[in-house]
């Protein structure tokens, strides 16, 4: 059991939006604003009880790389998978979701928030890995304070990133992609203000092509 390659998974921009909606069709709005505005790869996240049904929606009517994310549990794996994943996101690791991570066939990140975590993702050949709650634990500076140990992991912050630290994130080498939720405000999800959320895509997608970062999982 390996892990398959995660950044063949996000071909294209470096940035994975989180959707999280209540209903399938505000799911499929926001990942069309998303790709409107540059996005190649978003996360629906397991937070709402339609979360499953919105990948399944947004699978079906736009064209972008689906994952899913905040899974706990093997069943959320397999129901990911059921519901079309394309690629899989967990904020923490244990031995249980590692074992099930790795048997799951498509591209997968866990989550880490420590150099405990890494290591004993490391042990089992995983080298691609999400770091979360990446502001909270250190931002950008710790993140290059573990790649001079963990020197063949690659990571995505997420948890805190925004357009102010994104490209301090995005220009550490040991950094393929980031993540969040500062481009689908609550706020205009709530007002169906798609303009808003594909406005921010375009400036982030924008930021990143202007400093050359894009072709960091091409
Ligand atoms: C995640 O699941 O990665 C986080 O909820 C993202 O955190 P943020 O809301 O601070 O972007």
């Amino acid at each position: 059991m390996t892990q398959p390659r995660f950044a063949d998974a996000i071909n294209g921009v470096p940035l994975i939006p989180i959707i999280q909606a209540d209903d399938p069709a505000d799911g499929v709005n926001i990942a069309r604003a998303m790709a409107k505005g540059g996005i190649t790869s978003v996360e629906v996240v397991l937070r709402t009880p339609k979360a499953l049904d919105c990948v399944r929606a947004i699978r079906a009517e736009v064209d972008v790389q689906v994952g899913v994310g905040t899974l706990l549990t093997p069943e959320h794996i397999r129901q990911s998978i059921d519901a079309g994943a394309q690629f899989l996101v967990t904020p923490a690791s244990s031995p249980t979701m590692l074992a099930a991570l790795l048997g799951c066939g498509i591209p997968f990140i866990p989550g880490v928030g420590c150099t405990s975590d890494i290591l004993k993702a490391w042990e089992l050949g995983i080298r691609e890995m999400k770091f979360f709650p990446a502001g909270l634990l250190g931002g950008a500076p710790m993140l290059k304070a573990i790649g001079s140990v963990f020197q063949d992991v690659s990571f995505c912050p997420t948890g805190g990133v925004s357009a102010d630290n994104l490209l301090d994130f995005l220009s550490l080498k040991n950094v393929f992609a980031a993540g969040g939720s500062w481009l689908s405000p609550a706020s205009a999800v709530a007002a169906k203000d798609w303009q808003v959320i594909e406005n921010l895509c375009r400036e982030a997608v924008t930021l990143i092509q202007s400093q050359h970062l894009e072709g960091k999982v091409a």
